[in-house]
């Protein structure tokens, strides 16, 4: 299968590949990316059918630094840039004015393009070495949990990618945090960088519904969402009775409950960064410990601790 490591050697040729219109799973420090240049609308084509995702969903573009952000965007506005120089390159997501060059299936016909700088050092040289920004939704089937193993990526998609470049667990875990910068920005998903961080810059942020259940169907905002196969459900452990705990398993925040066939504790120092790293990685283990349910205890509803929970909502949610 097209697993390579992420070798200078790998790197030049997952770049060439991409440069003819191929299509490239890569690690980025949040979770493994599906990509093609931005510009090419076949190989873009491509990532949809790969996915199985709807076409009016927006797919985020990757950009190695300005000059590759020019290409892309339109104009950035102060609170643009004041976000840009405190967390780019980095897990951060802005929605911003797009260019005409930039095809309407990346932005599911938009006018604003959503684009980010990623921080992770191979995702940085395949930038560099295609000289192309790269249109790179989470590579995981639609809908589904999102990768951050090279193995996750292969399990979900198979043989849809090109090349899997493996560098390695992806170090963050979570998605990038979604805003739009508009007249009043707006947090269009709780992602790696804590809502609080960003409002510590360019103050409130307008803030999505807790509740999924709630949201307008904007793009970016299908309520289920980031779903394992199994059934899942948020609840305290505690009232569970020990016969519903024999067959299912545990995604604890940071002690493991007893008697459950199979638990994962995110982090026992109940620290929301380790625990987020751990997210979806404890997941897809549950997922595959062939359980018939997963119990999942509320996190703290506060910076990682409310994107964790966001996804957690969202994978409970059945339409
Ligand atoms: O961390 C990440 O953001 C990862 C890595 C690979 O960079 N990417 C990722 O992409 O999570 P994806 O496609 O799974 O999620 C991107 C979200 C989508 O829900 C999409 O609707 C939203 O970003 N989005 C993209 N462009 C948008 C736009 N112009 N307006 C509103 N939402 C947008
Ligand atoms: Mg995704």
């Amino acid at each position: 299968m097209a697993i390579v490591a992420a070798t200078s050697e790998n790197i030049d040729r997952a770049a060439t590949l991409l440069r003819k219109g191929g299509v490239v799973a890569f690690p980025t420090e949040t979770v493994y990316g599906l990509g093609a240049n931005a510009f090419d609308v076949n190989a873009v084509a491509r990532i949809f059918d790969i996915k199985g995702r709807p076409s009016f969903d927006p797919l985020i573009v990757h950009v190695l630094d300005d000059a590759m952000l020019r290409r892309v965007v339109e104009d950035i506005g102060p609170q643009a840039a004041a976000l840009i120089q405190h967390f780019w390159p980095g897990p951060l997501t802005l929605v911003l004015p797009k260019r005409s060059e930039v095809p309407d299936l990346v932005t599911a016909g938009l006018p604003t393009v959503g684009v980010r700088m990623p921080a992770h050092p191979v995702a940085r040289a395949l930038l560099e070495r295609s000289g192309m920004p790269l249109a790179a939704p989470s590579a995981n089937p639609f809908g589904r949990l999102s990768p951050t193993r090279a193995a996750h990526v292969e399990r979900g998609l198979g043989d849809g990618p090109d090349l899997i470049l493996d560098g390695g667990p992806s170090p963050v875990g979570l998605e990038s945090t979604i805003v739009a910068v508009d007249l009043r920005p707006a947090l269009l998903r709780r992602g790696a960088i804590a809502a609080e961080d960003l409002e510590a810059v360019v103050g409130p942020l307008e803030r999505p519904p807790e509740d999924p259940a709630n949201a307008p169907l904007s793009p970016g905002r299908l309520p289920q969402h980031y779903a394992p196969r199994t059934p899942i459900r948020i609840l305290d452990f505690e009232p569970v009775p020990s016969a519903e705990r024999a067959e299912a398993g545990a995604l604890a925040f940071r002690a493991a409950p007893a008697g459950y066939a199979a638990v994962r504790v995110l982090s026992a120092a109940g620290d929301l960064r380790e625990a987020a790293g751990r997210f979806f990685e404890s997941l897809h283990e549950l997922d595959l410990a062939g359980v018939t349910r997963i119990d999942a205890e509320p996190l703290p509803e506060r910076g990682l601790g409310a994107a964790m929970m966001e996804r957690l909502r969202r994978a409970t949610f059945s339409a």
